[in-house]
């Protein structure tokens, strides 16, 4: 065993040494001759990782942990000490012990950490490789590995990482997540194997709820996750032997970085890393919607997806621990500000039965106890008054719903067609009671405050007058026609930013009300990282672009950090609200066709028209607008560059909009306007099918990604089946091969096989023929393609298939001669 004298004895020789001996041993190494304390690190032989003591955020406990030598920000991806963190790094100590395992020792020599292996030679050595594992293995035998970092994952599997079971331990390997972002102890959340033996991952909730499955393996991606078979980077592995099963995947590109993790959050997250922007993009995660992830905000707490924040307790109860909610463990819920006037406390003098407070649009809370027999709403009420552990009811559907006890999974304002109204049970002093005997204190309040009111008034009432004297001064040098407005005229134009219409990528946007009574759009920025006048520039040239498929910008405000857009308002709001609604009968199939074509020429415009090409960046149907004719207009645009001008900052937030990003958004070649025709060819598919292209059904099955259903059926010849089914097959065919032939090409993984806007808008003006597609190598994978299929080119040429040709038309122009070349390079 360890002598725990060590390093109580030696503790300011013990940084001394390895110090000295960083001459003669390998830097990616820990020896008996090397151990590591306070600031010292190994760096894997290539770079890639770097492990020594680390602290997170703004704490003062240090923990052992492998982060990437390239991100300066310390992303750690495995941490040693998860729970038992050290106070002070300079006199802990990593080092090998005399049994030759890896342990950790702290000040007082006290082992905190172990690798708890049992070795068979004491000579051993930790080297830290640049897959990220951390290897204990033979000092002279390097085959002889006793223990690896990468098979006890914490929060972060890597490539090579394996997550499993073996059957014959009964040994795991799971991910958990984060206590908090600054805690590494072991959180609320695991991504496991199903344990009882089925090829499934779960996400569990404190081990025990599943709220997320990944479906089972069918020998190329997991039922539930069709985005799988639109990948470009990844190797995937399922393996099951008799001894174990875990899954494993690997990069088809060893140079891009990439890690999955179980992120404090509840969700799984995969992140790559983009050098030219130092940063790590989210690329997708599960699920897809925060509110999704079981009881998120703890007991009493509430889960909103249009929130500020996503979590809030409900009304009359706090944050058990504050500082944990802010750091994003809401897992320990809220407490009841003041107590149920229930047993005891009924008998006493200013006794006042309990209320209720109605919640509407709520996700019930989960394990509901049916009172039969109960057919009011009152009788249900006194049901659950009558009884002290009774926290909440609902009456719906004529049934009596109580719960007892902690109320878990709530979500406001939950839009599915279970949303039901909730009464809580609250204490009488905390909900408005109409015959108040306590006027005169609360009138002498009032008086008060507005006496204190008018008084800051005055005051800011100065402020403002010298303050707007000098913004009147600096608004007059915007050009552009762009009115420059005060921020308090946007407060109140939109009513105190009190009807919001969406929260995009880039801010919330508000309805407000112009005083001549135009209705406005206002978009307040967030993260706006840019000076005041490099602000101004950007906004007075997105002014300028004007365009009858372009939202107009008609002002924008810039006080301080506030930096709002104001915009025209459109009247039917955005696409996506119109397309994938059930009910929605709105967009009948020649809306739809109008629709996409006036995005295209919208999108043209910006590409090929403007000074300098614009590219969107984000092109989805939440970012289509349409008036009151349906008439379609672009939103968003020019808002990529105004963010950040290296666009990772678009990708951060396009929060579940994957579906949507062209390939080389992951793969770091430059991104051009190629990318939105891709994304503008998924769209396409949207509007074509009315759902989304990653979408579960209701039963809960995936519907499968619907772009591989119209490659498949376009060689079928049924182009028909692929139509919305709302449209009740009313639909122009001809139209309808030509988008589905076009949204295609437009999704094509080679950039240079893509069409451009202007093409795009041709094609579907019907200037131009566009032939047979050739399926895009990440659709093929589910796709029973005739390997003939992939010969054909954006635009039919001379040495074409005659089964074909019945579609061509001459239709060739010098552009789309050097198209054809640069598809044939790359169809087969
Ligand atoms: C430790 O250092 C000594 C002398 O520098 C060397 O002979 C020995 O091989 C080293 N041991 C290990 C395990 O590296
Ligand atoms: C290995 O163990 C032997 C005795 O069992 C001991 O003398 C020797 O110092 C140990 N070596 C190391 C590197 O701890
Ligand atoms: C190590 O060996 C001891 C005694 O032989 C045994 O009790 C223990 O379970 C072993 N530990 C591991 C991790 O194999
Ligand atoms: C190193 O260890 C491996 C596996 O234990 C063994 O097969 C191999 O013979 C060893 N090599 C030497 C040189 O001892
Ligand atoms: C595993 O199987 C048992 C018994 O068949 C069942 O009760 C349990 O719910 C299953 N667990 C999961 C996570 O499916
Ligand atoms: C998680 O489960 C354990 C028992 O399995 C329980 O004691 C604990 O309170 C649970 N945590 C939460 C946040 O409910
Ligand atoms: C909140 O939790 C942290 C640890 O998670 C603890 O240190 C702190 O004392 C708690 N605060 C309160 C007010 O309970
Ligand atoms: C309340 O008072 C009544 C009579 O004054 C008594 O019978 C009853 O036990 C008391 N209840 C409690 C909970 O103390
Ligand atoms: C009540 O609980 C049952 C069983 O868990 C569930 O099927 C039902 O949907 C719940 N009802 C409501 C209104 O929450
Ligand atoms: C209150 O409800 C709980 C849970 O249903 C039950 O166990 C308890 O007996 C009830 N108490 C009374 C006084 O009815």
């Amino acid at each position: 065993m360890v002598s725990p004298t060590i390093g109580s004895i030696f503790p300011l020789l013990l940084p001394l040494f390895g110090l000295l001996l960083d001459l003669c041993s390998a830097a990616d190494t820990i020896s008996a001759n090397r151990s590591l304390s306070g600031d010292q690190t190994i760096t894997s032989s290539g770079g890639h990782f770097v492990l020594g003591f680390f602290k997170p955020g703004s704490t003062d406990r240090y923990y052992v942990g492998i982060w990437y030598g390239k991100d300066p920000k310390l992303t750690s991806v495995w941490v040693a000490n998860r729970e038992t963190p050290v106070a002070d790094h300079s006199t802990s100590v990593l080092k090998i012990a005399d049994d030759g395992n890896l342990v950790l020792l702290d000040s007082s020599g006290a082992l905190i950490w172990s690798t708890a292996v049992n070795t068979t030679s004491n000579s051993t050595v930790a080297v830290l490789l640049d897959s990220g594992s951390l290897q204990l293995r033979d000092a002279s035998n390097s085959s002889m590995v006793v223990w690896q970092s990468i098979d006890h994952p914490t929060n972060t599997w890597l490539p090579g990482g394996r997550l499993g079971l073996n059957k014959i331990t009964g040994m795991t390997q799971r991910l958990t997540s984060w206590k908090d972002s600054e805690d590494p102890a072991p959180g609320i959340f695991n991504l496991e194997l199903d344990p009882n033996g089925t090829s499934q991952y779960f996400i569990l909730w404190n081990s025990t709820n599943n709220y997320w499955s990944s479906g089972t393996w069918n020998d190329q991606i997991f039922s539930l996750v069709p985005e799988m078979t639109q990948n470009y980077i990844y190797d995937f592995q399922y393996v099951s032997n008799p001894t174990e099963n875990y899954f494993t995947y690997s990069m088809k590109n060893p140079d891009i970085i990439s890690r999955f993790v179980m992120d404090v959050s509840g969700q799984i997250k995969q992140f790559t890393w983009l050098d030219n922007s130092q940063s790590w993009i989210l690329f997708w995660s599960q699920p897809r919607q925060q509110c999704q992830v079981y009881s998120l905000c703890g007991a009493f707490g509430s889960c909103n997806e249009n929130g500020q924040t996503f979590c809030q307790c409900v009304r009359g109860f706090s944050a058990r621990n504050q500082s944990d909610w802010d750091l994003g463990d809401q897992s320990g819920g809220c407490v009841r500000n003041t107590p149920l006037q229930c047993g005891d406390r009924a008998n006493s003098s200013n006794f006042q039965r309990d209320k209720f407070f109605t919640m509407d649009n709520m996700r019930l809370p989960v394990n509901n106890q049916t009172l039969d027999g109960i057919g009011s709403d009152d009788d249900c009420q006194l049901a659950c008054l009558n009884n002290c552990s009774c926290t909440a009811y609902s009456f719906a559907g004529s049934r009596c719903y109580v719960w007892h006890g902690e109320l878990l999974n709530l979500q406001d304002q939950y839009s599915q067609s279970e949303a039901s109204t909730l009464q809580l049970r609250l204490a009488a002093s905390e909900l408005p009671s109409p015959k108040s005997n306590k006027k005169i204190v609360i009138w002498t309040v009032v008086g008060a405050a507005v006496a204190l009111l008018v008084c800051l008034a005055l005051i800011w009432f100065v402020v403002w007058r010298r303050r707007s004297s000098r913004l009147m001064r600096a608004s007059k040098a915007v050009g552009g026609g762009l009115v420059p407005f005060w921020y308090s005229d946007l407060q109140r134009a939109t009513n105190n930013f009190s009807h919001k219409l969406g929260g995009g990528g880039f801010g919330s946007v508000f309805k407000g009300t112009l005083p001549d009574s135009t209705p406005i759009a206002v978009k307040k920025l967030e993260g706006l990282q840019q000076g005041e006048k490099q602000f101004r520039t950007e906004v007075s040239t997105i002014g300028t672009i004007q365009h009858v498929n372009l939202v107009r910008l008609l002002g924008f405000c810039s006080e301080g950090t506030n930096k709002l857009l104001v915009y025209e308002f459109m009247q039917k709001g955005s696409l996506d609200t119109h397309l994938f609604k059930s009910t929605s009968t709105d967009l009948k199939w020649k809306t739809r066709y109008q629709i996409a074509v006036g995005t295209a020429r919208g999108l043209a415009y910006l590409h090929e028209q403007c000074r300098d090409c614009i590219i969107h960046c984000d092109i989805k149907p939440e970012n289509i607008l349409l008036d009151d004719s349906f008439a379609p207009k672009l939103a968003d645009f020019g808002l990529a560059k105004l963010m950040g001008r290296d666009f990772s900052r678009v990708l951060t937030t396009m929060r579940g909009t994957r579906g949507y990003l062209a390939p080389e958004w992951i793969t770091g070649v430059p991104i051009t306007a190629k990318a939105d025709v891709y994304s503008y060819g998924m769209m396409l598919f949207e509007i074509v099918s009315g759902r989304r292209n990653l979408e579960n059904t209701e039963e809960g099955n995936t519907a499968g990604f619907f772009p591989t259903l119209v490659a498949s059926e376009l060689m079928k010849e049924n182009i028909g089946s692929l139509l919305d089914q709302r449209l009740g097959g009313d639909a122009d065919l001809e139209e309808l091969e030509r988008a589905c032939k076009l949204a295609c090409w437009c999704i094509q993984d080679d950039e240079s096989c893509r069409p451009t806007m202007g093409q795009v808008l041709q094609v579907l003006e019907g200037f131009l023929e566009v032939a047979m597609p050739p399926i895009p190598r990440s659709l093929r994978l589910l796709t029973e393609t005739p390997e003939n299929i992939n010969i054909n080119f954006f635009y039919q040429t001379q040495n074409v298939s005659s089964s074909q040709s019945s579609q061509s038309k001459s239709g060739t122009s010098n552009s789309s001669q050097t198209r054809s070349n640069a598809s044939n390079s790359s169809g087969a």
